[in-house]
């Protein structure tokens, strides 16, 4: 629900297509969804420094740094969890706007929530790529010991133990993180780049 009243749309002078033409290259969203300690962040970063030295203008949005300042005042609930996300969404959107390719690695467990986020972007503009990797493997890699927490019952709705993760349906790129290099999984993503034209 909007709070907002008496505010007018501005267009901006510099349209998307022209920082596109600019660039030189398309922009986009690349969604990484998936448990914690599935490789979102190792992946969204690797595939961002990869952009990078391609000379492609790149961000990446990360899940724990995001939480660090702009959503510092949001916890794990179902209500803050849809907070997060649907903020990340319209920050993703300005990056979009800008010319970038952002990366984006939050856990972002609800369906719904992702396709809230898909929907405020144009055709082709939002990229779900699933990092699938099995909830065994993501406790036994546990790197920020926080299955252990959550096992102990220390820390309450840690995603994949007391609270939910509901798989992708229709993602755009499936990678299955347990079983590929990081390498792999980076061309796995530019591959797709490429074939859209985006790059
Ligand atoms: S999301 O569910 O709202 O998308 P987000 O990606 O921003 O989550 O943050 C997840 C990170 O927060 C995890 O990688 C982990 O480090 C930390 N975290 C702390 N508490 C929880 C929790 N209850 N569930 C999941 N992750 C948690």
């Amino acid at each position: 629900m909007s709070k907002s009243t008496n505010i007018t749309w501005h267009e901006t002078t510099i349209t998307k297509q022209d920082r596109r033409m600019k660039n030189g290259h398309g922009s986009c969203v690349i969604w990484f969804t998936g448990l914690s300690g599935s490789g979102k962040s190792t992946i969204a970063n690797a595939v961002s420094n990869e952009l990078f030295q391609r000379g492609i203008s790149e961000y990446v949005l990360d899940g724990d740094n995001i939480r660090h300042g702009i959503n510092k005042d949001l916890g794990f609930s179902e209500h803050d969890r849809m907070e997060n996300i649907r903020r990340i969404g319209e920050i993703a959107k300005l990056f979009v706007d800008s010319g970038k390719i952002v990366t984006t690695a939050f856990i972002s467990p609800f369906r719904s929530d992702r396709r809230q986020v898909r929907e405020l972007f144009e055709e082709g503009e939002f990229i779900e790529v699933f990092i699938s990797c099995p909830l065994e493997e993501c406790e036994r890699r546990d790197p920020k010991q926080l299955y252990a927490k959550a096992r102990r019952g220390e820390i309450k709705d840690f995603t994949g133990i007391d609270s939910p993760y509901e798989e992708p349906e229709q993602a755009e790129i499936t990678i299955h993180s347990h079983l590929l290099s990081v390498d792999e999984a980076v061309a796995q993503v530019l591959q797709y780049l490429k074939e859209k034209n985006t790059i």
